[in-house]
Parts: C-alpha cells; sequence; structure tokens
C-alpha cells in the first residue's frame, strides 16, 4: 500500500499551478458519447477518477488518444455497446453521469449503481425522477440500473426536490439531444454545471440558464466534435488555500478563475488569511495567527462541502472556538478521528463539529477516508511538529493531481513511499532514508 511521508512544522512559499476540475471533467468526458465526432479536451487533470472513466469509455468501444499531458481526443462515433465491466463502473460516483449519456444517446441505459466516497446514504432518486419526467422506465436491480425509453426521450418539467449536482448534470445530458423543451428547477450552480453546460453547447447543444437555479435545455438534432477546455478545479484551489492558512507561508496559486473561489477566500480572510485576486491566480499569505470562524457548508455560491475537511483542519490549528456545520451530506466527519490521533480538540455532535484550536498537532500514523478527507490529512501533516504516515492515499489520487510533486515545489517535506518494505513505521522510515 502507497503512503506519503511527511516531515511537517514548514510554512509553504512559491508558486503552482491549478489543474483542470475533476468535477467537471468526470461529467464532460462521458458526455462525449453523445458526440459523433473527435472531441478535444483540454486541461483534463490527471487524476484516477478520470483514467477510470477513460478505461470504461474504451471498453465501451470508444477511441481515446493522447495528445499532451492535458489533452485528450475522445472519439465515441463507433460506440454500440451500453455496457462496461461492472467492477469498473462501481469504483467511481461519476458512472452515473453513463445513465444520463447513454439514454440521450440509444434511448436505454445500462449502468452499474454508483460508488465513490462514503459519507452515508447517497441516493439517485433525483436523476431518476428526471429521467421518469423525460419518459424513461428506471429499475434498479442487482446492483445496476436499467433504463429504457418506447421511442426515445421527449422534453418535460423537472422539479428537483434537491439541489443535486449529479442529477441537475445527468437530466442536462439526458435532456440535450430529447426533442422539445426540458426545463430543471431548483437546479444546481455549480461551476461545472456551466462548465458541462458550456461544453455540449460548443458541441451544438443548446442549453440556457447553467448557473442559475433554472436550466432550460432545447433538444438538439446532433452534436458534432470540437475543442473545450475545462475550467481550473476550484476545490483543488481552495486545498491549497487552506494548506497555506494552516502552515503559514506565501503562495501565488495560479490557473484559477477568482470568481469560483469566492465563496472559499472570503471564509480564509475572515481566518485572518490575506488574498489577492489577480487576473487568473490568486495569491495566499498567512503571516499571523490563524482566527477562529464558523462555517456552514451549502451548495453553490455557499461553502462547499468538498472543503470542509480542508477547513476544519485549519480551524483545528485557530486561536478560539469555531462551529462547523455540515449540511450536504448526512455523515462526513469520519477523518475527525484521525485529526484527534494528532492532538486535535473537535467534538462531532451529528452535522456539526465544535472545534477548539490548539496550537499544534502532532505527527502520526493516519488514514484517509475519503478525497477530500485524505486532502485534510495532508494538510494536517504539514503542520504537525514530527513525522506523519499518510496511509490510503489512494482516494487523494482519485482527485488530486501530483499532490507531492505541488506541495514539494512549495517547499513541503513530503515523499511518495511507493511500497512499504516492512510493516513497522519505523522499518518504512528507515527504508526511504
Ligand atoms: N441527493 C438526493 N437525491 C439524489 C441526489 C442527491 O437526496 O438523487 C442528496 C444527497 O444525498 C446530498 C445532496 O443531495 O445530501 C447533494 O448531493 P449531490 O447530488 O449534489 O452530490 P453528487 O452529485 O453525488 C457531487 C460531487 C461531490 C460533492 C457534491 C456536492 C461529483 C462526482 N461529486 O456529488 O464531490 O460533494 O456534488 O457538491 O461531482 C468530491 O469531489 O469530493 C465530492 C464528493
Amino acid at each position: 500500500m502507497d503512503k506519503f511521508l511527511i516531515r511537517g512544522g514548514k510554512p509553504l512559499f512559491g508558486e503552482l499551478e491549478i489543474s483542470g476540475a475533476k468535477n467537471a471533467a468526470v461529467a464532460i468526458i462521458p458526455a462525449t458519447l453523445m458526440v459523433e465526432g473527435v472531441c478535444r479536451i483540454e486541461n483534463v487533470p490527471q487524476i484516477s477518477d478520470v483514467t477510470m472513466l477513460l478505461n470504461i469509455l474504451q471498453e465501451m468501444g470508444a477511441s481515446i488518444r493522447t495528445v499532451n499531458k492535458t489533452t485528450i481526443d475522445i472519439d465515441c462515433s463507433a460506440v454500440e455497446k451500453t455496457t462496461a465491466p461492472f467492477e469498473l463502473m462501481r469504483k467511481i460516483r461519476a458512472s452515473y453521469y453513463l445513465i444520463g449519456a447513454e439514454l440521450g444517446r440509444f434511448g436505454h441505459a445500462e449502468v452499474a449503481m454508483p460508488g465513490g466516497c462514503d459519507f452515508g446514504v447517497r441516493p439517485i432518486d433525483q436523476h431518476i425522477k428526471g429521467f421518469n419526467v423525460l419518459g424513461a422506465d428506471v429499475q434498479v436491480k442487482n446492483g445496476m440500473v436499467y433504463a429504457q425509453t418506447e421511442n426515445g426521450l421527449i422534453g418535460g418539467t423537472v422539479y428537483l426536490d434537491v439541489v443535486s449536482v449529479g442529477a441537475t448534470m445527468n437530466i442536462m445530458m439526458a435532456a440535450v439531444l430529447a426533442p422539445g423543451k426540458t426545463t430543471i428547477e431548483n437546479a444546481a450552480k455549480e461551476p461545472h454545471i456551466v462548465d458541462l453546460a458550456n461544453f455540449l453547447n460548443s458541441m451544438g447543444a443548446d442549453i440556457r440558464g447553467a448557473g442559475t437555479s433554472v436550466i432550460r435545455v432545447y433538444g438538439a438534432q446532433k452534436l458534432t466534435g470540437g475543442f473545450y477546455s475545462i475550467i481550473p478545479d476550484q476545490i483543488e484551489a481552495g486545498t491549497y488555500i487552506s494548506a497555506v492558512a494552516a502552515t503559514g507561508g506565501e503562495v501565488l496559486i495560479k490557473n484559477v478563475i477568482p470568481k469560483h473561489l469566492d465563496c472559499i477566500t472570503s471564509k480564509f480572510i475572515e481566518m485572518g488569511v490575506s488574498i489577492t485576486d489577480l487576473d487568473e491566480a490568486v495569491l495566499v499569505k498567512r503571516d499571523t495567527p490563524l482566527k477562529k470562524a464558523n462555517v456552514k457548508t451549502m451548495p453553490y455560491p455557499g461553502f462547499p462541502t468538498d472543503m470542509q475537511p480542508q477547513v476544519v483542519t485549519a480551524l483545528a490549528m485557530s486561536e478560539g472556538i469555531s462551529i462547523v456545520t455540515e449540511s450536504v451530506w448526512d455523515s462526513r466527519y469520519k477523518y475527525v478521528d484521525e485529526l484527534k490521533k494528532m492532538g486535535a480538540q473537535i467534538q462531532v455532535d451529528g452535522k456539526t463539529a465544535v472545534i477548539e484550536g490548539v496550537k499544534c498537532l502532532t505527527g502520526a500514523p493516519i488514514a484517509a477516508c475519503d478525497l477530500r478527507a485524505g486532502a485534510a490529512m495532508v494538510i494536517a501533516g504539514l503542520c504537525a511538529t514530527g513525522e506523519t504516515i499518510v496511509e490510503q492515499i489512494h482516494y487523494i489520487e482519485r482527485g488530486y493531481e501530483d499532490i507531492v510533486g505541488k506541495l514539494q515545489s512549495l517547499g513541503a517535506d513530503i515523499d511518495y513511499l511507493k511500497t512499504p518494505i516492512e510493516p513497522t513505521e519505523k522499518s518504512v522510515l528507515r527504508a526511504i532514508s
């Protein structure tokens, strides 16, 4: 099992580039299924969720060509299959976008129930409600979702009962080629929703209102290939902001859209971090003690749930008592026990965490329990005195491109331990010294 070894206590200085947005990429890649011809996608993050989706498309018959490190050509024209190996689809949450894309292209879909990070119950009832409105019959049997239509989909009006990123994108995808008008009310507004709409529009779709709570999709005859560049990852940028907030230092974070970061930066500014918006970058500086803050996660433009573990970790070393409320997911505090092993003072009661800031954390062997929790473990290790070993790093690699290289470029003392030689921490440390 690969691990990270971090010798903490050093502030971060320098500059780094943010990669393409994971949650945009994992929707845009399945959406290429509906396009006739080659889609050239730029700013693709090199993360394992993307690799997995590309493998799924390839298994279905797509032709995929790597143009350079961040650019790929995907041609799904020859795809005839609607299935991919169950084990491959089951591993990743975003495989659910294949339902919308397959329905849109073939009028039927067969997709494994999505996997992904475990935050308690992760239903897809709102996706199904949308597909039903568009005329699909959807059955869930033996871990698979089977969707079919008599004569293809047809536009309709869907009112989402909860603001769901996945349901908004999936219904939008299914509707793109459905004759007539589809209206999605109470839609999610995240930047990756706008990005998916922009991608589809640039291939010939007619989607209006993405980024607002009402999205209208006018069915197009067909989508044809073209170029598209994925937006920068708002959450990756936020994670590095959180790392600088926690360790101190000064870092120029490049390739970002500062407006997308407002919901994150405003909270860190409240905590005493200096953040200056530049054209396509933000300069982040923290040279005074971090202040307490209260945070409530909300759908965009609220504070993102995907930044909750990272902000809790920074607050664990702030002055005073902070209260964090998780309002999107039922169970997203599993990582807190790991922080406690490092000396953090955090009490969790349901959706609320009460954090009493401590002067510093101490290094310990800890494990990532999901993607963002994993990033939070890395931040904790960067701040802690002594050595921290982070296990289960495959979670982190699902969504962070080269996190070790990027942090090393900022002066962090972090190493990627490819394979442990012996089971004890002591011998692992000896092996890399
Ligand atoms: N929900 C329902 N029914 C549904 C769908 C969602 O009740 O049919 C509920 C969920 O249980 C949750 C809330 O609605 O309480 C929001 O869920 P949403 O559908 O927005 O989440 P998602 O689409 O499954 C995406 C991201 C998550 C991110 C959430 C919220 C992807 C692949 N995943 O998940 O990202 O936390 O939106 O912003 O885009 C991550 O990147 O680490 C991550 C977990």
